[in-house]
């Protein structure tokens, strides 16, 4: 599986699970993700979340759909919405596995959760609720400021969002109480799962301008109504979490769409933070297409995950002319002394040797 490349299915297809996750249940692997269609109109959903698996990160099976699309009108995952970066964590507790997705209308004007359970990894996940989440609580860190009314009261609406005035007001004072009452809004997301069994959901919020992280409760069906905020008024999306040697890292990109930009990286001693940024995490270049560090060689984050005590990173390389034929990328993290960690291109990422691994059923 060559970075950037087709990667086929066991049926020679291009694996098509955008956004995505990987998770190991049991010695099997599972990528769940994004189906896209061709073309511009590829963005919206026609399928739902789809699901392969593997024993060794290299033979995938397609799944079939493990979250389909709805064919009623009134349903938030209807057919043509957009049901984006799905991830799955296994609640141990309760033996279910459970999808968050990122559920929204075309416009992006909706920006809710979507939460869905299985009794096993592949599906069918039964969707459970999609809102805003955090309805009348407010956020650990929250400031006199955030409950300012006439702040509120000025806090201009995502759909005059292109108003240079609501990016300069939402980067300074957030919109935390604009949203108290309709729940937060919730973009682009992750989950992770800490040493101690606690779920967190990290998602842009505050029509981007900050990222939010929430703790779930104990069967990771719900936020807790414990959240706070990071990043503020830094507009990052597309968030990537994972932990080494007690170190919480977080890289993230840019608010551009689907276009490429540089990456963030970020560190903390605690999930809640404080969270301390450094400089782009990216290293060396693709001689391919040319492209390093300033467009995160061409990609944004999809997920984390790690092999054998390895952590690696997946990275979504999209083509907005032809969704379906976006490629991945998966690199090796490498973490230094002073808490940071890079990524370092390199044209093939094998997290599992050759021979290690044999297909399933087979
Ligand atoms: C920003 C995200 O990071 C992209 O992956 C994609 O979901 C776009 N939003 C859609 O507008």
């Amino acid at each position: 599986m060559k970075n950037g490349g087709i990667w086929p299915d066991s049926k020679g297809v291009h694996i098509n699970a955008h956004g995505g996750s990987l998770l190991e249940h049991e010695g099997v692997w599972y990528w769940y993700g994004e189906n896209k269609g061709p073309g511009w109109e590829g963005r919206l959903a026609q399928v739902g979340v789809q699901a392969y698996r593997s024993r060794d990160l290299r033979n995938w099976e397609n799944c079939g759909a493990a979250l389909a699309v709805s064919d009623d009108p009134a349903s938030p995952i209807c057919r043509g919405q957009r049901i984006e970066r799905p991830k799955v964590i296994f609640c141990r507790k309760t033996g279910k596995f459970v999808m968050y997705f990122h559920s929204a209308n075309d416009d992006h004007s909706r920006a809710d959760m979507g939460v869905a359970v299985s009794d096993t990894p592949e599906g069918p996940f039964q969707l459970l609720y999609v809102e805003r989440p955090d309805r009348d609580v407010w956020p650990l860190d929250v400031s006199h400021q955030d409950k300012d009314p006439g702040i509120i009261s000025r806090t201009p609406l995502w759909q005059d969002k292109h108003d240079a005035e609501w990016r300069f007001h939402l980067g300074k004072y957030g919109a935390v109480g604009q949203n108290f009452h309709t729940g937060q809004d919730a973009r682009d997301q992750t989950l992770f799962v800490d040493d101690d069994e606690k779920a967190y959901h990290i998602y842009a919020s505050e029509g981007n301008s900050t990222m939010h992280i929430a703790l779930l409760t104990d069967d990771y069906l719900h936020h807790s109504g414990v959240y706070t905020r990071a990043f503020k008024g830094r507009w990052q999306e597309a968030p990537i979490v994972f932990k080494h040697n007690g170190v919480y890292c977080m890289m993230n990109s840019g608010c551009y769409g689907w276009l490429p930009c540089p990456a963030h990286g970020a560190r903390a001693e605690k999930m809640f933070g404080p969270w301390f940024e450094f400089e782009n995490p990216c290293r060396g270049r693709d001689p391919e297409t040319g492209s390093g560090p300033g467009t995160t060689f061409n990609c944004q984050g999809a997920c984390a995950f790690a092999v054998n005590g390895k952590q690696y990173v997946m990275l979504d390389r999209w083509n907005m002319k032809d969704f379906i034929d976006s490629r991945y990328v998966w690199l090796p993290v490498e973490f230094h002394a002073d808490g940071t960690f890079s990524i370092e291109w390199t044209s093939e990422c094998r997290p599992v040797e050759e021979g290690a691994g044999e297909e399933i059923g087979h």
